[in-house]
């Protein structure tokens, strides 16, 4: 190729960029995917272990939830932030099942390996996995069971199972019973569900079991003045973007006050026009105010009188999670305020929970959005019970829109590995090679779970093999003894998308990873380069600072 030029080195690249290709590119890649992936693998599974972060403040989080540990650390590595990517995916579309999309992303490039070293080229492999997840959606979804929304207590088992690993057993009981509720109240019409409309609060303080479910909203703030009612039943809200202030003029202004009549007639305005504000807002009959913005003392005083339980400087989000749950409508100008927007529920109360003050409002009539409180011992405890809860919810919500489950347990993985090899074989040459080590791969999930029960890898793969195929397609690791069992029977069930979703972005992950031969890296300019962008944080968060 260099021919005349031999001799001669041609830069094409600027100085400092670093080049690997080839085999030692994807060597150098796969060995990067494949230790993201060995560091959730043992928080697989209900008795994974947790891993303890500790960050650069000496913020310490204790977590087996895969997508939170790999936001945590801090990646380097190009092809493992792609593997960060897979959870992160994971997490948005479905909120479950983010250790099992990376582990087994790590291990469909470890079969690859194999299949590299018999000189397979990475463009048949790829075919050949695409083929093969192809095949895999349209097994799993043969394998889907229908769940319906009324259905609380299989929704329940989805919910525990998500929550696997998290808290107690009795905190799951516990926790899944919330859960289920909680989405079953926001589901819409057209049978969608958004878990944005339930709110987690957590509160350190009491125990598990003092978690409640709010049938309406609450916001973390206390009635404006001690004199305002406590409670008001048969609450009618108003809900104001607005201050209730005078508004201070723009330009310097001056007023000349010649007499101390002329003072207290200016003081009497002012009186009055934060007194009729209050009167527009009573006038329509309103005896609950939630507000965006400030109240001015004199108006507190006002609205104290009128009773009217006020809040004040409540977020944008907690304003429109009220209109959801209380049917109102949020008036930006006091000026517009009547008696078509206000929103109603069955109690406006300030309680106490664990020393603070929160508002309540609850029995709304048809509550679009429902508030959890959870409670917990500390606060790494209500944290991770935090987690778990968002786990729970999202695939509850999941299982509410799709309304297909399949069995948990490893259950539809080695079904899969049993199926694919099948297929396998009627597809022939070497995209049949990389269709058998895709079904392989697919067991790498079984295996985990029996790992990290401390169980012994080999014969629990066996006996599970074996009882597929006898065509218990639902057979799936019982982790305390290690033998098959009936996974529909025991009650762990998952939302069908939590398996397709994973399996979809861990074939996509590891086909890219595969793909590339050349890693052309340029060195970073500019001060403070070197210490490069944080790791894991791209892209995420940040949007709702409200
Ligand atoms: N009680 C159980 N018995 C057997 N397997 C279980 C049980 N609960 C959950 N699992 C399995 O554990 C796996 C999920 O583990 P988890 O640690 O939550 O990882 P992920 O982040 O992938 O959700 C799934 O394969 C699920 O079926
Ligand atoms: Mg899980």
């Amino acid at each position: 190729m260099a021919g005349q030029f031999s001799g001669t080195p041609i830069y094409i690249l600027r100085e400092g960029s670093e080049r690997t290709a080839g085999r030692d590119a994807q060597r150098s890649n796969i060995m990067a995917a494949k230790a993201v992936a060995g560091a959730v693998r043992t928080t697989l599974g209900p008795k994974g272990m947790d891993k303890m972060l500790v960050d650069t403040m000496g913020d310490v989080v204790i977590t087996n939830d895969g997508v939170t540990i790999l936001k945590e650390i801090d990646i380097e590595h190009p092809a493992a932030k792609m593997m960060v990517e897979i959870a992160k995916t994971q997490d948005q579309e479905v909120g479950d099942g983010t250790t099992t999309a990376v582990v087994l992303a790590g291990e469909l490039l470890k079969q690859s390996e194999a299949l590299l070293e018999q000189q397979i080229h990475p463009t048949v492999i790829a075919a050949g996995y695409r083929a093969a997840a192809d095949k895999a959606l349209e097994i799993l979804k043969g394998l889907a069971i229908t769940v319906s929304a009324k259905d609380e207590d299989l929704l329940r088992k989805i919910a525990v199972t998500a929550m696997t690993g998290k808290g107690s057993q009795s905190a799951r009981d516990e926790l899944a019973v919330m859960a289920v509720e909680a989405v079953r109240s926001v589901v819409d019409e057209d049978g969608t569900v958004d878990t944005d409309n339930i709110t987690v609060e957590k509160k350190v303080g009491g125990g598990i079991t003092d978690s409640v479910l709010v049938s309406g909203v609450v916001i973390d703030k206390d009635r404006l003045h001690p004199s305002m009612p406590k409670s008001v039943s048969g609450a009618r809200i108003a809900l104001l973007n607005a201050a209730v202030e005078i508004e201070k003029t723009e330009v310097d202004a001056k007023i000349q006050i010649t007499s101390p009549n002329q003072l207290q007639a200016f003081l009497d305005q002012e009186e009055n026009m934060l007194k009729d504000m209050v009167d527009r807002i009573s006038a329509t009959g309103a005896n609950v105010l939630f507000v965006q913005k400030g109240i001015d003392d004199l108006a507190q005083h006002f609205l104290a009188k009128a009773g009217i339980y006020t809040v004040r400087r409540v977020k944008k989000s907690d304003m429109e999670k009220l209109a959801r749950a209380t049917g109102g409508r949020v008036v930006t100008s006091i000026h517009e305020i009547s008696k078509d927007d206000l929103g109603k529920a069955g109690l406006v109360e300030e309680r106490k929970v664990s020393d603070e003050k929160m508002t309540f409002v609850e029995d709304c009539d048809n509550p679009k959005s429902v508030s959890i409180i959870l409670r917990g011992g500390t606060e790494h405890v209500v944290d991770e019970l935090d987690r778990a809860m968002e786990d729970a919810l999202r695939v509850v919500g999941v299982a509410v829109q799709d309304k297909q489950l399949v069995a948990g347990g490893g259950a539809p993985e080695v079904e899969l590995a049993l199926r694919l090899r099948a297929y396998a074989s009627t597809v022939g040459g070497r995209e049949q090679l990389a269709i058998e080590s895709f079904a392989d791969a697919m067991e790498v999930i079984p295996k985990t779970l029996a790992e990290n029960a401390g169980l012994d890898q080999i014969d629990t793969l066996v006996a599970l093999r074996s009882a597929h195929e006898k065509g218990m397609k639902t057979a799936g690791l019982d982790m305390d003894t290690g033998k098959p069992v009936d996974m529909l029977k025991l009650g762990v069930v998952e939302p069908l998308r939590v398996k397709t979703q994973a399996i979809s972005s861990a074939t996509e992950a590891a086909v890219m990873i595969l793909r590339i031969d050349d890693v052309i890296a340029s060195k970073s300019g500019g001060p403070g380069g070197a210490g490069g962008m944080p790791g894991g944080m791209g892209g995420m968060g940040g949007e709702d600072f409200e």
